[in-house]
């Protein structure tokens, strides 16, 4: 083989090897360490959906069942007090975690209940409603604490959903501002003591 033709050869094979590092680089789902160091807000969002499967891998990430019956999220006195709603232009489904599916609550948009000042957020395909059930820490615990404890349980399952979220190329951000509970509330069936913590807008990022 001429030295030419080496060349041409070792070329061509460079350029197969760095189409197949580049593929699974884009595939390949990033580690904690390497999800920590890249997790940044995200609020812009391109217009492409989620797959079922990639809503679904979310929702598991987020608070789903691990094992013994527990969680992905640790809870306080494992009450596993959080509740996952998913809200869409179309509706609302609760994330039914033992059995991991989802069941329809509404087909109202009641994200302008909870949006507050980020606008942003509509443009999300779909936004993750955090809701702490008070009455699974028990009657003993005085409803200030619980109230303290699930928000802390909610803040480790937000942050269950931006560091998945990285690791699979989803962009997302927490978001916390003063939502309207009592509407929130009477549209989901809820009571007093099921309250709305934070959300979190999730999508493809567009920057
Ligand atoms: C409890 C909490 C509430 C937040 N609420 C909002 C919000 O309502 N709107 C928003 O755009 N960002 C919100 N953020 C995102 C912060 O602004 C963001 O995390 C911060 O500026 C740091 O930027 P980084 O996430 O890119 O590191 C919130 C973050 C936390 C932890």
């Amino acid at each position: 083989m001429n030295k030419m033709k080496v060349i041409t050869l070792s070329c061509a094979l460079l350029c197969m090897l760095c189409v197949a590092c580049n593929t699974q680089t884009k595939e390949r789902e990033l580690t904690v360490r390497e999800a920590l160091a890249a997790r940044r807000s995200v609020r812009f969002y391109t217009n492409d959906t989620l797959t079922n499967k990639e809503l679904m891998d979310i929702l598991w990430a987020a608070n789903g069942p691990s094992r013994e019956n527990r969680r992905t999220a640790p809870s306080a006195i494992n009450a596993q007090d959080i509740n996952l709603y998913v809200c869409t232009a179309y509706g609302v489904s609760h994330y039914e975690a033992a059995s991991q599916t989802l069941r329809a609550v509404t087909e109202q948009d009641i994200r302008p209940l909870f949006m507050g000042q980020n606008k942003f957020m509509l443009s999300a395909p779909v936004t993750i409603l955090l809701i702490s059930d008070l009455k699974a820490f028990g009657e003993r615990i005085p409803l200030e604490y619980s109230a303290n404890l699930g928000r802390i349980d909610g803040g480790i399952v937000s942050e269950n959903i931006s560091l998945y979220c990285t690791s699979v190329g989803l962009g997302t951000v927490p978001c916390a501002p003063p939502m309207d509970n009592d509407s929130i509330r009477s549209v989901l069936g809820l009571d007093e003591a099921q309250l709305p913590l934070m959300y979190h807008p999730i999508g493809w990022p567009e920057n």
